[in-house]
């Protein structure tokens, strides 16, 4: 019978008492756990303990913690200079190097030491928790348990079941991760686990939004941080922060070991600018330059001084008519029109069609035609879009009206989907594959993404947001306009949109 988790003599060892060492075992201590701490390196678990011992007296000066309960957590870690030292440990978590020879080598050697019922956790990002599972004589017993750096802020742990973990495994370290005071999340042993797959289609999708000459870097960050879709940074700045050199390096990796699945393509650029040093703000220079490792504010765009006579707004989707036509409302003539009259420029609000599409559909001409995403709301930073012929005049009416109350305005080249619906469609699609592949649940899903990438929404409460048929409709329209399998939907997402339920519908 394993040690409950609940008891105050449960024992965790943390091996590798790095970056994420040390935090796990900050958590641990604060959470009432007993914890010895190992690392290969002479006096590294020492020096450890004593920037713990640092963090958590620095946490009661300033009232998290009651000075009391400090000093006894502080008590309750030990430093062990030998792994026959961590024989009595109920729970052994691993943060050694990234390499999986070296943490199998770990493992096999461990379960010499320990109890036999002793669970073997490993904080790997990137590697097989099955695979390092293989190299021991009970593999049942050994799990993923995914932190996130820095471990006592970031309260979110991916708890993962390799292929042979037994469940009562996952059942104990989701206790332990509770009583550390952090939310774990399940999953299934896959590549990336949730928050670095589910993270892929921000990213792919932004970078093959500019690889296509649609708009620039910034433009994609404008809309996705200011519109209405509500995140707090955009891709590009999100990359700079990260540094491309890791991001970059996940983004192959991911696409890789999915067996080239388009919907986590990279592109080339990335790659480029990769070779370039261009990582960002750790190399002063990454989308964006930086200066004093502050972020240089791109130029302003002049907003042009034009207004149309008036505008005709494509019935084509009745939703975004209604929206534009309520914006619009006493700021210009609308022209109502069955067909546009002579003087009025074109408004349409396609839903994952581009300006093009839109304008031939309509039976409208292209060159008084703008395009208006409208999915979103008209509040925050609103996107213009025009087809390869639209009138620069015709466009730069359609902006000085949109812009006239001050709110930002981007305007981009023809694109499917706009900048937003395009992104969001791609978050939630990858989110509902994963459900489909039951890697893990729905709420799991939405947990590990508004904790783990800090988005406004998880991917599946993101597309019951919007409407699963809506994203269904930006999806097969983009699909049926590259023909490209990156933008299939998903089996979960198409049949919940078909059936009018929502995305958090299970199956028996
Ligand atoms: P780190 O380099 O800061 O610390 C690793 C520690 O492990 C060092 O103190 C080293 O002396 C020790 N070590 C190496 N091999 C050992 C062995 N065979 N036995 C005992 N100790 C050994 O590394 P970091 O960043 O803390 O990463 C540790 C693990 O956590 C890696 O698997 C990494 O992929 C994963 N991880 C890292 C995150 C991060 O943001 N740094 C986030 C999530 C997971």
């Amino acid at each position: 019978m394993a040690a409950d988790p609940q008891s105050p003599d449960y024992t965790i060892a943390v091996i590798g008492t790095g970056t994420m060492g040390r935090g796990i075992a900050q958590i641990a201590a604060a959470g009432g756990m007993r914890v010895k701490m190992f690392d290969a390196q002479a006096g590294a678990a020492a020096s450890a303990q004593e920037f713990i011992a640092r963090m958590i007296n620095r946490a009661a000066e300033k009232g998290t913690i009651s000075t009391d309960d400090g000093a006894a957590a502080i008590g309750r870690i030990e430093v062990v200079d030998a792994m026959d030292g961590l024989r009595l440990a109920h729970l052994v978590v691993e943060a050694i190097v990234e390499d999986l020879e070296v943490k199998r080598e770990l493992f096999a050697g461990l379960e010499k030491i320990v109890a036999e019922d002793c669970i073997l956790a490993s904080n790997t990002s990137s590697l097989s928790v099955t695979a390092i599972a293989a190299a021991c004589d009970k593999p049942g017993r050994v799990a993923g348990y995914h932190f996130f750096n820095p471990v006592p802020l970031l309260k979110l742990v991916e708890v993962i079941d390799g292929i042979l973990t037994e469940p009562w495994v996952g059942d104990v370290l989701d206790k332990i991760a509770r009583r550390c005071g952090h939310q774990p999340v399940r999953a299934n042993d896959s590549p990336g686990f949730l928050v670095n797959h589910a993270g892929r289609g921000f990213y792919t999708e932004g970078l093959r939004i500019i690889t296509e000459g649609i708009c620039e870097a910034r433009d994609v960050d404008d809309v996705l941080r200011d519109g209405g879709a509500g995140f707090r940074i955009g891709p590009f700045e999100l990359m700079d922060v990260t540094g491309l050199d890791v991001s970059g390096v996940v983004m192959e990796s991911i696409y890789r070991q999915f067996y080239e699945e388009p919907r986590f393509r990279p592109v080339a650029l990335t790659r480029q600018r990769m070779s370039a040093g261009l990582y960002g703000r750790k190399t002063g220079r990454g989308w964006y330059a930086y200066e004093d490792n502050k972020k240089v504010a791109p130029p302003d765009r002049p907003v042009p001084d034009a207004r149309p006579d008036a505008v005709w707004i494509d019935p084509a989707e009745p939703d975004g008519k209604a929206a534009l036509a309520a914006f619009l409302a006493g700021k210009v003539t609308l022209d109502d029109g069955d067909k546009p009259g002579p003087r009025s420029i074109c408004m349409v609000t396609p839903l994952g069609k581009d300006a093009t599409t839109a304008a031939l559909e309509a039976g409208i001409e292209p060159e008084r035609t703008v395009a208006v995403d409208t999915l979103f709301g008209l509040d925050g930073q609103r996107t213009l879009m025009t087809t390869p012929v639209t009138d620069a005049d015709v466009r730069d009416q359609a902006h000085g009206l949109m812009a006239d109350d001050g709110v930002g305005v981007t305007v981009i080249h023809d694109s499917p989907g706009f900048i937003a619906q395009r992104v969001i469609a791609t978050i939630v699609n990858i989110g509902c594959d994963i459900a489909q592949q039951r890697i893990a649940t729905p709420a799991d899903i939405d947990m590990a993404v508004r904790l783990g990438l800090a988005y406004p929404k998880g991917p599946i409460e993101f597309g019951d947001a919007v409407g699963p048929s809506r994203i269904l409709a930006v999806l097969d329209a983009m699909h049926a306009f590259y023909r490209d399998p990156r933008y299939r939907p998903s089996p979960w997402l198409a049949r919940r949109a078909r059936l009018g339920v929502g995305l958090a519908t299970g199956e028996g």
